[in-house]
């Protein structure tokens, strides 16, 4: 049994903490902002110059991986920055990776039954920054993983991409795009750069037209074309135009200062192309009362675009085509098309390809539907928190820096300990979409099979992420997670809760009976149950195997003060860094999603198909047996339904119509 004494937050740990100090700060102009030869900072750069640098005019660019410091206005061309985000060879080859590999004979003959009562190495494992604590002490780790975790994030070079990610680096190389979230919560006074310009002023322009534009429809000064004030809305988006706002509407619905700021609103997402969408989305709304907003980095994703049109239809039908301009508005990078749809530019709220879709929730693409509910001032908050834990990230030692932390320890567990899976266990309902808007942060982040560079991995990379609030969860499937297989757990718990019920004759209020099921569950997979513990309690031989709790199941538990605006600003960063953490240890381009493409094409050839089958007869061909057999199945089984011509059709009226709602399950 080898039980690591001593503690986890060890100033002498590792020489690559003492580096991290090292920083640049966000306000570097573009010239300091490239490394110095010299500066160790990046110990492949390639100070490969063949001309004296006009240093003012430096635009970083940045090509399959390697970043070029490029001076356009003399037209010479200088490589000075190297190729850090470039993989050289696969992580796993490295000494770093080989160890932890050999590490895990060492980690499997310890239990965390024992590991827990080594109360040196729990309290160094418990770390805390601007309120929010996290408990890695369940963790099947020592002091010694953690140190040879260390090790590989300085073989990663975790540090450098760190700071490549914060100075505007295109990083996403095989978009070659900067990947600057974090400018999106920068206050005003920071300067971030992108080849060359501070992208700060422009994200306050935006900023400050979205406070504008939702003070005047929150106080009725903007109104609808029959004059009436605009008090629900409507969001069109999907994947990361939706997940990110849905997570944060459904954080502050219920916390009483934002839920106030809300009365009398209403917000709904209209996501899925399904038309049960639709109408769940429209039922019991009026045109007149009604503003939406189309959500769409690109304004060219197939589902949106057709939502958007369905919900034009369904403002005109109504108000006239005139209504368009005071009922739609868009965010968007993609100006032209916005305009080309009908929406006047002037209704069109800017964001850039620097912020990856599943990183947007800070852009107009989360601040505007969301400021529109709750006010600018709350969402500004959310923007806050989020930029407190940017700060951390960017600054704090790594033996103390939590979405470092929770990276290296995921990375632990997925490569090493062999658990792909993650559950996200909220103990707040308020937290419900937590786990949906991470699924698609991380999947779609890390879902990777190749480094950044194009080689195969021979480790698997990226986490499967689910999960739902506790204790719903607990009668669900904690059973697989208890008995079944091991998946590592975060348990988030919040300890003034945003409600508040206490019945006289109970012994605990409502919250702290969910919070003694969040203390509990963690212990519960750590500890296990043995058989001698259940002999003890007279358990029949025979049920003995089917009552044996393993135990030695990794969680992690989260404890924030509240959830406010602010808090949830910070669980989101907290989450996005931890998965660019993942992403540049493993070596691959976190922030591309070519994956998702292959799907869309093929349903566009199917589009075209059944278009032609239902209007000229032709016959379903170039597609597979199966599909061509599923093909025919459905358009034989839906001759039946078809709508009568020419009107367009909405479900809303079809199935709820406008006089008796029918009373769905909604967000309102
Ligand atoms: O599903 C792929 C994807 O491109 C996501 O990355 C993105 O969040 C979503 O589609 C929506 O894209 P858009 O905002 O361009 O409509």
């Amino acid at each position: 049994m080898s039980l690591e004494a001593g503690r986890f937050n060890l100033a002498m740990v590792l020489s690559v903490h003492a580096a991290i100090s090292s920083h640049q700060p966000l306000s570097a102009s573009p010239e300091q902002r490239l490394p110095s030869p010299s500066s160790g900072a990046a110990p492949s750069a390639l100070p490969l110059s063949r001309a004296p640098i006009c240093k003012k005019s430096l635009i970083a660019l940045s090509h399959a991986g390697r970043s070029i410091a490029r001076n356009t206005r003399c037209g010479v061309t200088v490589e000075a920055i190297g190729d850090i985000m470039a993989a050289t060879g696969l992580i796993s080859e490295s000494e770093a990776w080989i160890d932890l590999k050999d590490h895990v004979a060492e980690i499997n003959k310890t239990h965390l039954r024992e590991l827990l009562t080594d109360t040196s190495r729990c309290e160094g494992m418990i770390k805390e920054h601007d309120g929010i604590l996290i408990d890695f002490s369940r963790q099947r780790a020592t002091q010694k993983t953690m140190e040879k975790l260390f090790s590989l994030s300085k073989e990663a070079k975790l540090e450098e991409k760190i700071k490549k990610m914060f100075i505007g680096e295109h990083i996403n190389s095989t978009e070659d795009r900067a990947v600057l979230h974090v400018a999106l919560r920068a206050p005003r006074t920071e300067h971030i750069f992108e080849s060359g310009r501070d992208v700060v002023p422009d994200v306050w322009e935006v900023l400050d037209k979205i406070k504008d534009f939702s003070d005047r429809v929150r106080s009725g000064t903007w109104v609808g074309a029959t004059g009436k004030p605009l008090t629900d809305v409507v969001a069109i988006g999907i994947g990361g135009s939706f997940l990110g706002p849905l997570f944060v509407h459904t954080a502050l619905q219920t916390e009483p200062e934002t839920a106030k700021a809300a009365r009398n609103r209403k917000l709904r997402f209209l996501s899925n192309v399904d038309p049960i969408d639709v109408a769940r989305a429209l039922n019991g709304l009026k045109q007149e009362t009604t503003l939406v907003v189309i959500v769409s980095k690109t304004f060219t994703t197939a589902e949106t675009m057709l939502n958007a049109r369905t919900v034009r239809s369904w403002i005109t039908s109504a108000l006239g085509s005139n209504a368009v301009s005071k009922h739609m508005v868009a965010i968007s990078t993609n100006v032209k098309l916005v305009k080309e749809f009908g929406i006047d530019p002037e209704n069109a709220f800017a964001f850039w390809d620097w912020v990856g879709g599943r990183y947007s929730v800070c852009s107009a693409v989360g601040v505007l539907p969301l400021s529109l509910q709750y006010g600018f001032d709350n969402i500004t908050k959310f923007l806050e928190g989020a930029w407190s834990i940017d700060q951390h990230f960017r600054t704090a030692p790594f033996e103390n820096n939590l979405p470092v932390l929770l990276g290296l320890l995921s990375v632990w567990n997925a490569s090493f300990l062999g658990c792909p899976a993650l559950a996200i266990l909220p103990y707040c309902q308020a937290l419900q979409k937590l786990a949906p808007h991470i699924q698609q942060v991380s999947m779609e982040s890390n879902g990777k099979g190749v480094t950044i560079d194009g080689k195969v991995l021979d480790y698997e990379a990226g986490e499967i992420d689910f999960g739902e609030p506790g204790t719903n969860g607990q009668h669900s499937f904690y059973q697989l997670i208890h008995q079944g297989r091991v998946v590592p757990c975060d348990f988030i718990g919040i300890i003034k809760s945003q409600q508040s019920v206490f019945l006289r004759n109970e012994i605990v209020s409502n919250h702290d009976e969910l919070m003694c099921n969040f203390f509990a569950q963690a212990d519960a997979l750590a500890y296990g149950k043995t058989p001698e513990e259940l002999r003890a309690e007279g358990v029949p031989d025979y049920l003995i195997p089917h009552k044996t709790f393993t135990g030695n199941r990794p969680s992690l538990s989260m404890l924030l003060p509240t959830l406010k605006p602010y808090t949830v600003g910070q669980l989101l960063a907290l989450y996005e860094h931890r998965i660019a953490v993942q992403g540049f240890i493993w070596g691959i381009n976190s922030f591309d999603q070519w994956g998702v493409e292959l799907g869309k094409v093929l349903a566009s050839r199917v589009r075209t198909q059944m278009n032609a089958s239902r209007t000229k007869g032709k016959p379903v061909e170039g597609f597979n047996h199966s599909t061509t057999t599923l093909l025919n199945r459905y358009l034989k089984g839906k001759t039946q339904l078809l709508y009568p011509e020419p009107q367009d059709v909405f479900p809303s009226n079809i199935l709820v119509g406008p006089e008796s709602p029918v009373a769905l399950e909604d967000e309102d």
